[in-house]
């Protein structure tokens, strides 16, 4: 089908709407690739659109054979198929026609050890293999991704010149960059959108306590983000945030937004987020608590006959009043900084996470570029994210964003205002699990003394589990029982 007679220098297989955009954006900066698609009606319609779009150097086939033929050596292709069995499909598919030094590449949200695994096994045939998050969707795709290559070093330098070119561009360079080894950046691209998460869940919660406590109307919620967008929380996710408040219900009356079923989808990579937390021991409650909250928010029915069991019992359907009545002008100023402050902890849940791994699979990653390779094209790009680069720059070794000399002293700026909307929503009966988790590990982590020391002392007593003494060194036990109740 289309067959040429000069080599692609990249393919691209899978053509839904992630492959079919990444194949035009490769096309568009100069670099002829083929395509293929298992229907052969999305290989046309990408040749299509390719003629249309400026005729890209597109070529698409409909046997995987001619396919991978038609591409320079050593062949480097990208499948853009949904995470699993399809992955490996497709791998066993293309892959008994290519060579020893070919590469595959793969662009989905795939658990990093799949991609592990199927390093090893095409390995035997010299095959090479990059496990490569992609972000942005379709229009990034499209336009400009965040992409996060991790495994074969050999393969990402065959690619490198095309991901350069067609990753986001930012004032430090395209986003893009070599992860590591393994399923690095596989790894990477899964805290990413657990952080994501985290970012939606607060942003969800400021306009919860805006509208209920502040009575924000939408057209206000619009002008408020898009103002919060011109300063320290730009963002794509606040810039988006403000264009939902401002669309209409063609199918009614008043915005969109309020006819949405409040109940939030998910793919799988958030839950894989806080999976990994707890397997490395890293705290990630921020993350965790976007998690539940899209448990909960599933759970509508069941949410349904519970306010009403409370309401019979006597809990008012509409929040506790918040006594004093309300600032509008100070709640929206408090809520931007809580936001703010939120969001910093939440970013240092996800660092640590990524450090804790690449001590754990000697990736080496660098926690400063990949701030620096999320500041575009990603879904959580954000100005920020250039401090965050800054930070591990001036201090790669930075044991918490929190502890950050100019973070610190924004978090500290912002704690007045951050309790403020905590408390106010608590009072308010609004929850804000992911603005609480946020305070409760900045202020658990900043302490130098916990309770914990009466943990300690309980699993001792009961199991014999022993403790550790501030003033001498050992471990100790103590017949706590027969002590405190002897005569
Ligand atoms: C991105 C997104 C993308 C996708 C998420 C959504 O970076 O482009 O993260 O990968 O939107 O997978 O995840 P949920 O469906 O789990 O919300």
């Amino acid at each position: 089908m289309e067959a040429s007679t000069v080599l692609s220098r990249i393919g691209l297989a899978g053509l839904a709407v992630m492959g079919q955009n990444l194949a035009l954006n490769v096309a568009e900066k100069g670099f002829p690739i083929s395509v293929y698609n298992r229907s052969t009606s999305k290989v046309d319609e990408t040749i299509e659109r390719a003629k249309q779009e400026g005729n890209l150097p597109l070529t698409g086939h409909h046997s995987p054979r001619d396919f991978v033929l038609s591409l320079q050596r050593p062949r480097s292709v990208i499948i853009l198929v949904k995470a699993g069995s399809p992955v490996d499909q497709t791998i066993s598919n293309l892959s008994q026609f290519m060579e020893s030094g070919d590469c595959i590449i793969d662009g989905g949200n795939e658990w990093y050890e799949n991609t592990e695994r199927r390093m090893r096994e095409v390995a035997d045939r010299g095959i090479l293999y990059l496990g490569m998050g992609v972000s942005g969707g379709e229009e990034g795709a499209r336009y400009g991704p965040s992409l996060m290559p991790g495994g074969s070093y050999d393969a990402y330098l065959n690619i490198k010149d095309i991901v350069e070119k067609v990753a986001a561009q930012v004032e430090d360079g395209p986003c893009v960059t070599y992860i590591g080894e393994g399923g690095s950046g596989n790894f990477v691209k899964m805290v990413h959108n657990g952080i994501e998460y985290g970012d939606m869940q607060l942003i969800s919660e400021a306009y919860d306590v805006l509208k209920v406590v502040g009575g924000l109307s939408n057209s206000e919620l619009a002008d408020i983000f898009a103002e919060w967008n011109r300063g320290e929380l730009e963002s794509f996710l606040i810039e988006i945030t403000a264009d939902i408040f401002r669309v209409k219900d063609e199918h009614g009356d008043g915005e969109l937004v309020d006819k949405i079923l409040d109940k939030t989808g998910m793919k799988g990579t958030g839950k894989w987020t806080v999976q990994q937390a707890a397997e490395l021991s890293v705290a990630a409650p921020t993350i965790a608590a976007s998690l539940d909250c899209r448990y909960l928010s599933g759970l509508k029915e069941e949410r349904e006959a519970a306010a009403k069991v409370l309401e019979d019992a006597g809990m008012r359907g509409d929040v506790l009043k918040v006594s004093g009545g309300i600032d509008k002008k100070r709640l929206i100023d408090d809520v931007r900084q809580a936001l703010y402050a939120s969001k910093i902890c939440s970013y240092a849940q996800g660092m640590n996470l990524l450090r804790a791994k690449s001590i754990e699979k000697g990736w080496n990653l660098n926690l400063g570029e990949l701030a620096r390779i999320w500041k575009g094209g990603c879904i959580i790009r954000a100005v920020f994210l250039d401090r965050i680069k800054k930070a591990y720059q001036r201090n790669p070794q930075l044991a918490s964003l929190v502890v950050d000399p100019d973070f610190a002293k924004e978090m500290v700026q912002r704690q007045e205002a951050w309790r403020r909307v905590v408390g106010l929503a608590i009072q308010a009966g609004i929850s804000t699990p992911g603005m609480c988790a946020s305070l409760a590990y900045f202020d658990t982590y900043r302490r130098a003394r916990l309770p914990a020391n009466l943990v300690q002392a309980q699993r001792d007593l009961f199991g014999a589990h022993t403790y550790e003494r501030i003033d001498r060194p050992g471990s100790f036990h103590t017949e706590w029982t027969k002590l405190a109740r002897q005569k």
